[in-house]
């Protein structure tokens, strides 16, 4: 698959799902929950606000940064740098989405008297915003400005693309337990969500997605090696 870009049915599939997660947790977060803030007297509102810029920075642009190697429109057109720097501009963006994300939960903590980091989901986030930054810099660092040795390149380059992936997994499990942990409160007195309503049904479903779309980047991203196991059968 190396090398090879996935403008076919594959692209597709996984920029429909892209959208279609963003489209889900903006309709679930303005619809059903009130809309967003970063100011409010209504704290919900500040909530709100993560997990929108959660799914669209470290899963949906980090997922479009990975692909950029081999879907962009151009792919097989666009120079290595030129793809090189709007795989970096996407990270960065994706980073930064997610820094603010990661901000407004802190603030509804704070604001609301809810104290902070007590969650698995909360464990998983730090480590996840943490590694997305250190991989961004050593990315940036080796393969951009300064650059490392052409054979120091060469030898870090796999590592960076499993580490990334693994990264980026980590955005979507932690993504699945953030969704998890608010249908949760949501369900618990004294808002008592119906168990089968609409709502809890759009939540399961917006993570389903988000859990699909995962699949599908680290699907298009690994290579499959059929010699690996001769020796086994
Ligand atoms: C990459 C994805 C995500 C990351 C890195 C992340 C990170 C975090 C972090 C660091 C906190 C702790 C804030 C604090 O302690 O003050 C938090 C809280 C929270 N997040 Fe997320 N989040 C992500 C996605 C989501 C999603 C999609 C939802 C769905 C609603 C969600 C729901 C929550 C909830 C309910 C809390 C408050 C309770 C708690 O601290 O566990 N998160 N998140
Ligand atoms: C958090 C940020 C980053 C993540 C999660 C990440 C992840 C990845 C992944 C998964 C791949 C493999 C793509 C594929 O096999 O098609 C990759 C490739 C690559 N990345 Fe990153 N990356 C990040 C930041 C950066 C930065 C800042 C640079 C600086 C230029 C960079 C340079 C590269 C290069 C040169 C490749 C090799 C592409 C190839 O030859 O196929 N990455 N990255």
């Amino acid at each position: 698959m190396k090398g090879s870009t996935i403008m076919d049915g594959r692209s597709v599939v996984l920029h429909v799902l892209a959208v279609a997660a963003v489209v889900l947790v903006l309709v679930w977060c303005v619809h059903f929950r009130g809309g967003l803030a970063l100011q409010s007297t209504n704290k919900a509102l500040i909530f709100n606000v993560h997990p929108v810029l959660m799914i669209t920075g470290p899963i949906v642009l980090a997922g479009e940064a990975i692909l950029c190697y081999r879907s962009l429109p151009m792919a097989a057109t666009m120079s290595r740098d030129a793809r090189k720097k709007a795989h970096l501009s996407l990270h960065a963006a994706g980073l930064a989405v997610g820094v603010v994300g990661v901000y407004a939960v802190f603030k509804f903590h704070v604001e609301s008297g809810i104290p902070n980091l007590y969650s698995l989901h909360s464990w998983l986030g730090i480590a996840t915003v943490s590694l997305y930054a250190i991989q961004w810099l050593a990315g940036f660092l080796a393969f951009f400005f300064p650059g490392a040795p052409p054979a120091a390149r060469r030898a870090a380059v796999p590592w960076h693309a499993l580490i990334g992936l693994l990264v980026f997994v980590l955005a979507v499990a932690t993504a699945q337990l953030g969704f998890l942990e608010k249908l949760t409160f949501l369900q618990a007195p004294p808002l008592r969500l119906p168990k089968y309503g609409p709502e809890a049904l759009l939540v399961n479903f917006t993570a389903v997605v988000v859990l699909l779309l995962g699949v599908a980047v680290v699907l298009a991203t690994v290579t499959v090696d059929s010699t690996r196991y001769n020796t086994i059968i």
